[in-house]
């Protein structure tokens, strides 16, 4: 009687625990009391492999040790599900000696009960040892088949957990995956309309800059003013960006090479501020540009591609920016690299959003595409270089550029 309520208290035990390994050193812990013996381990079949598997007994390294399913006496009992009592093992043909012999213990008698889950189908092999002061008996059998049939039942369903659980892992991941996939299928449509809609309105917009040709009649009536001689020469330069930006978003959903020249970035730099004084957006600013006091700065660069860049930084910089506030571009270098930087007094980018500028569509502004950054930092990394920034709310923002050295040699 005593001994049925106690394993009524090992069962309520064993079925709270959910984690196959640690269930299997309960069960193992539980049953040197419960069934008075000195070692106790439990095998399992690994079905894939053929063989059976222990996380250990209680004394010995808690290191898997495995084997074919038909070794020894628990392989014995696993393929055959026979009950095994053995009084004297070293007399025995399946007992290995080689265990004892490396541990320095020494088997005196062994009990070996199949462990059956609820359909009678063999999982595993209870296996206990060395019954303290004596032999085992028809009652110790009795009681070590009704614990290895708590355990089995435990085991099982701890097992089906575990599986039930990877499962929904699974589940989850593929749900997952799935709606990455969907999100790249949504951002790639937006990318073929973007890229419809631009070439659909590029050519009409080409067809309205025609009338900018003027200049050139204006350029000639007045060979000799200065101003409109400066003045239109901004018209053209930013005719030809349009044009090249036409073009850059019809390409956009096309990744394509573009031709790089060993350039100056001084000059590059200069006359992409002055283009920017006439921005609207940046009139009621300063933009400043100190040029450095060095001869040159090379890089091997596209132009054009550049000068978008920093185009884009600096409008970007200046809708950060209330009226009246200074951005400031600066031309710095390293051992190897150039580093223009664009600096703002502006709102500055809030932590959560500092990884989101990057992607594309993504924007804070009514009438922004979300763009301008995807497209800077493909650029830079289309020149081998470095695209990052350092932001504080309300202080403002430093957009870096580094682009390597071309050697003067
Ligand atoms: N200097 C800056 N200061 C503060 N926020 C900035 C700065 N530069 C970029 N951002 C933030 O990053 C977002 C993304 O910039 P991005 O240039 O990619 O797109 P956009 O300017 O919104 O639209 P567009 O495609 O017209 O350039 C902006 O909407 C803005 O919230
Ligand atoms: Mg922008």
């Amino acid at each position: 009687m005593e001994k049925l309520e106690k394993l009524i208290e090992i069962s309520i035990k064993l079925s709270s625990e959910k984690n196959v390994q640690n269930l299997v050193n309960l069960i193992i812990q539980n049953s040197l009391e419960f069934l008075n013996c000195e070692r106790s381990t439990v095998f399992l079949i690994d079905e894939p492999n053929q063989q059976l598997y222990s996380y250990s007994g209680i004394g010995i390294d808690q290191k898997e040790i495995r084997f074919p399913i038909s070794s020894g006496i628990a392989g014995h009992v696993a393929t055959t599900g026979e009950i095994l009592i053995i009084d004297d093992p070293y007399n025995h043909p399946l007992f290995n000696k080689e265990f004892d012999q490396k541990t320095g213990f020494r088997t005196r008698n062994i009990l070996t009960v199949p462990l059956k889950n609820v359909e009678g189908k063999i999982i595993g092999v209870f296996q206990v040892l060395n019954k303290i002061d004596n032999i085992f008996s028809d009652d110790d059998l009795k009681l070590s088949l009704a614990f290895a049939s708590i355990s089995a039942v435990a085991i099982e369903n701890a097992r089906l957990i575990a599986e039930q659980k990877h499962q929904y892992e699974l589940l989850q991941q593929a749900y997952q995956e799935l709606q990455q996939a969907q999100e790249t299928i949504v951002k790639q449509e937006k990318f073929a309309t973007i890229g419809q809609f631009a070439s659909g309105i590029s050519h009409e917009i080409k067809n309205q800059l025609v009338v900018l040709m003027a200049v050139d009649f204006i350029r000639k009536l007045s060979p000799d003013n200065k101003k409109i001689l400066q003045y239109t020469e901004y018209i053209l330069e930013a005719r030809n960006r349009i044009i090249s930006l036409l073009d850059e978003i019809r390409d956009f959903s096309k990744s394509k090479d573009y031709e790089k020249i060993k350039a100056d970035l001084i000059p590059l730099l200069d006359r992409t501020v002055r283009l920017c004084r006439f921005d609207v957006d940046l009139k009621k600013m300063t933009l400043n540009y100190d040029q450095p006091k060095i001869e040159n700065a090379f890089a091997l660069v596209n132009e054009d591609k550049i000068q978008q860049v920093l185009i884009n930084l600096i409008r970007n910089a200046a809708h950060a920016s209330q009226p009246k506030s200074t951005i400031s571009v600066f031309l710095n270098q390293d051992d190897d690299n150039w580093i223009i930087s664009v600096k703002d007094e502006g709102c500055g980018i809030p932590p959560e959003n500092q990884e989101k500028v990057w992607q594309p569509f993504f924007t804070t502004k009514s009438i922004g595409t979300g763009l301008g950054l995807d497209i800077c930092k493909k650029i830079i990394l289309n020149h081998g270089g470095q695209i990052y920034f350092e932001s504080e709310v309300n202080k403002g923002t430093i957009f870096f550029i580094k682009l390597p050295k071309v050697k003067t040699n």
